[in-house]
């Protein structure tokens, strides 16, 4: 274990399996207290023991969140807040892609209100505790999927309008990581806190495989199967943009392959991203 993050408070989203698991252990690896935030204890658990054991790090632990629970996040972040005094890293990595529509527990589209909405709470109901642990960052998990989303349909956020696509709705939900990611580093300016979004690559994970998605997706990522990163190569991306010094006074970009890279057009407009923070307080109850 190195000491590069010694003193450092971490907490990684969807830290259970895949890309996130790998980056607790990459974080844990240098040396950070870090914080798995998995939906099934059972699973979060294992993974705990399994960092601890490959990183030689004890200081790593449990914390249960299902995104698609608005009072089981709230509840998270109140539990993270009580038992800890700063935190210098989040990272937002948890994800899905859904073949059929579902819903959240309070009834958002689950796609939307799991890989945007359940963050954009987390994430506010630590922002004081990230400002007060200063300089500190927080690394939203998206994709070069949100290239193939048109722009947030705000009049129908929760497709109740329009017929269902796997696609549309990840890739809509990867452009809100884009615009949520652009609106925090506008509202966290001079605040020491910076944020990044990250396309991890196209990596071979538990994505789109545990019944999720079905039929041709499924079938479409064995195919790819060989040329897949791994999941380590996979959060490398996240690490370098959770700790790489040259990006302590960078905010709101986008990166792959541990560089920046351009995101759309719509991952760049301002006023929608604007837009999704007022709309996003309101779906999810925070008060004006
Ligand atoms: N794999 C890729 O090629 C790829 C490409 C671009 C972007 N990404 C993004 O990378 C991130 C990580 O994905 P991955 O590839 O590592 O997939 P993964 O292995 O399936 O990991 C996804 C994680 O999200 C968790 N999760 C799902 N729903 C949740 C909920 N309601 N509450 C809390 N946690 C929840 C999963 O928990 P369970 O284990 O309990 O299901 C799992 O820990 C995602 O945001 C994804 O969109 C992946």
């Amino acid at each position: 274990m190195s000491k590069e993050l010694a003193g450092k408070i971490a907490l990684v989203t969807g830290g259970n399996s895949g890309i996130g698991l790998e980056t607790a252990r990459g974080l844990a690896a240098r040396g950070a207290k870090v914080t798995i935030a998995a939906r099934d204890r059972a699973k979060g658990q294992v993974a705990v023991e399994d960092v601890q054991k490959s990183t030689g790090n004890a200081d790593v632990e449990l914390l249960v969140l299902d995104l698609a629970d608005l009072a089981s996040v709230r509840s998270a972040a109140a539990t993270f807040r009580a038992s800890h005094a700063q935190l210098h890293i989040l990272v937002n990595n948890a994800g899905l892609v859904l073949s059929e529509k579902r819903l959240t527990k309070d009834v958002f589209e689950a796609t939307f209100g799991t890989n945007h909405l359940g963050h954009f709470l987390f994430t506010y109901e630590l922002l004081s505790l990230l400002k007060a642990s200063a300089p500190a960052r927080i690394v939203n998990l998206s994709s070069d999927a949100h290239r193939q989303s048109k722009g947030l349909d705000f009049a129908d956020l929760m497709r109740e309008r329009k017929a269902y696509s796997t696609i549309e709705a990840y890739a809509d939900s990867k452009l809100a990581n884009v615009l949520f990611t652009l609106e925090l580093s506008r509202r966290l300016e001079g605040s020491g806190v910076t944020a990044y979004a990250v396309h991890p690559g196209v990596v071979a994970t538990g994505f789109a495989r545990d019944g999720d998605t079905a039929g041709w997706m499924e079938w479409l990522i064995r195919l790819g199967s060989p040329f897949l990163l791994t999941p380590a190569k996979g959060a490398l991306t996240s690490l370098y943009c959770a700790t790489a010094p040259e990006l302590a006074t960078v905010s709101g970009r986008y990166y792959a392959k541990s560089r920046e890279k351009e995101p759309t057009k719509y991952g760049k407009d301002a006023a929608a991203a604007q837009k999704l923070w007022e709309v996003s307080e309101k779906l999810v109850g925070i008060a004006a």
